[in-house]
C-alpha cells in the first residue's frame, strides 16, 4: 500500500547563529550599512570578529548601530552620490586600521519619491537616470577602485555587491534602478577578472523581496501579491541576505569568484504563470 504523507504546517526554517567566527582580525565596509540587508551584515560580520565601519548617508542612523557592534567599529557618514566622499570613505578606514578585507557595496537610493520619477523610457528625466546611475552603479566603482589597490598590496580581498532580482526580469517600473543593478552583476564580473588572479573575489548577490526598511517603505501593498510567487513558507529578511554576503566574503567562498547569487525565496526558479495555473486549477482547470 502506498505511504500517505499528510501535510503538516510549514516550519519556519531554522537560521544557524554567526557562530562561525570567519573575520577574526578583518576589517570590512559595509555602505547603506545604518538600514536593512546592510545593516544586518554589519551585525554579523561584527558577531563573527570584524571591525566594521558603517557606512551610510544617515550619519546618526550609522552611529547608533556602530555603537552596538564593538571590536572598535566605527560609523562614517558618506553619501553614495559624491565619489570624493566615498574615496575618503575606503582611504580613511585604510589608513586608520591598517588594512581592508571586505567591502560590502550595497547603498542603493530606495526613497519612494525617487522611485516614482523612475519611471520608463519615455517619462524618465536624464537628471534621474544620472541620480540613480551614480548613486547605486558609479559608487560600487568607486568603492572598488579605491579598495583594489590596498587588497591587491595585502593580496587578498572579498567584495560583495548588492543587486536584485530585478537585474534578471523586466518590470513595469523603477527603469534606472533595474538597469544600474543588471550592470552591477558585469561590473562584478569585471573586477573578478581583472583582479582575481591577484588574491581579490569579486561576487553580488541578487535579493527578491526582502523585509527592509527600504522595501516595506516602497512597495507595502506589494508584498501581499509577491508572496504568492515565492517557493517558501517566508518572506525573506535582511538576515537571510546577512548570511549570503558573509559567506561570499569569508575564506570558505574561496573557489568562487565573479559570480551572482540569487536569493528570492525561489521567486525566479518557477514559470511566470504559476499563480495563474493554480487559480486555473482551483477553478476546475
Ligand atoms: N529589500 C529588498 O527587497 C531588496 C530587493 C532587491 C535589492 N535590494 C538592494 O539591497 C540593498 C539594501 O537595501 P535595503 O532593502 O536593505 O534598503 P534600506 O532602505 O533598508 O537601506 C538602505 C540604506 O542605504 C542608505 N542610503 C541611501 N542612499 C544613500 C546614499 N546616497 N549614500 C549612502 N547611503 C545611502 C540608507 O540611508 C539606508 O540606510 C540595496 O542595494 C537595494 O537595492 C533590496
Amino acid at each position: 500500500m502506498a505511504t500517505v504523507i499528510q501535510p503538516s504546517a510549514p516550519q519556519p526554517l531554522s537560521r544557524p547563529g554567526p557562530h562561525l567566527g570567519r573575520f577574526q582580525g578583518q576589517v570590512a565596509i559595509v555602505t547603506g550599512g545604518a538600514s536593512g540587508i546592510g545593516e544586518a551584515t554589519c551585525r554579523r560580520l561584527a558577531a563573527e570578529g570584524a571591525t566594521v565601519v558603517v557606512a551610510d548617508v544617515n550619519g546618526e542612523r550609522a552611529e547608533a548601530v556602530a555603537a552596538e557592534l564593538g571590536n572598535h567599529s566605527r560609523a562614517q557618514q558618506f553619501d553614495a552620490a559624491d565619489v570624493t566622499s566615498i574615496e575618503r570613505l575606503v582611504l580613511g578606514t585604510i589608513e586608520r586600521f591598517g588594512r581592508l578585507d571586505v567591502l560590502h557595496n550595497n547603498a542603493a537610493l530606495t526613497s519612494p519619491a525617487l522611485h516614482a520619477k523612475d519611471t520608463n523610457a519615455i517619462d524618465i528625466s536624464f537628471e534621474t537616470w544620472d541620480l540613480v546611475m551614480g548613486a547605486n552603479l558609479r559608487a560600487y566603482l568607486a568603492g572598488c577602485k579605491y579598495a583594489l589597490p590596498t587588497m591587491i598590496k595585502q593580496g587578498s580581498g572579498a567584495i560583495v555587491n548588492t543587486a536584485s532580482t530585478g537585474a534578471f526580469s523586466g518590470d513595469i517600473t523603477r527603469m534606472a534602478y533595474t538597469v544600474s543593478k543588471a550592470a552591477i552583476i558585469g561590473l562584478t564580473r569585471q573586477i573578478a577578472t581583472h583582479h582575481g588572479p591577484q588574491g581579490i573575489r569579486c561576487n553580488a548577490v541578487a535579493p527578491g523581496l526582502v523585509l527592509s526598511a527600504g522595501s516595506l517603505a516602497t512597495v507595502p501593498n506589494v508584498i501581499k501579491v509577491m508572496q504568492r510567487h515565492l517557493l517558501t513558507p517566508e518572506i525573506g529578511e535582511p538576515e537571510d541576505l546577512a548570511a549570503l554576503v558573509c559567506f561570499l566574503a569569508s575564506s570558505e567562498a574561496r573557489y568562487i569568484n565573479g559570480q551572482t547569487y540569487i536569493a528570492d525565496g525561489g521567486m525566479l526558479a518557477h514559470n511566470p504563470a504559476m499563480a495563474d495555473l493554480i487559480d486555473l486549477a482551483a477553478r476546475g482547470g
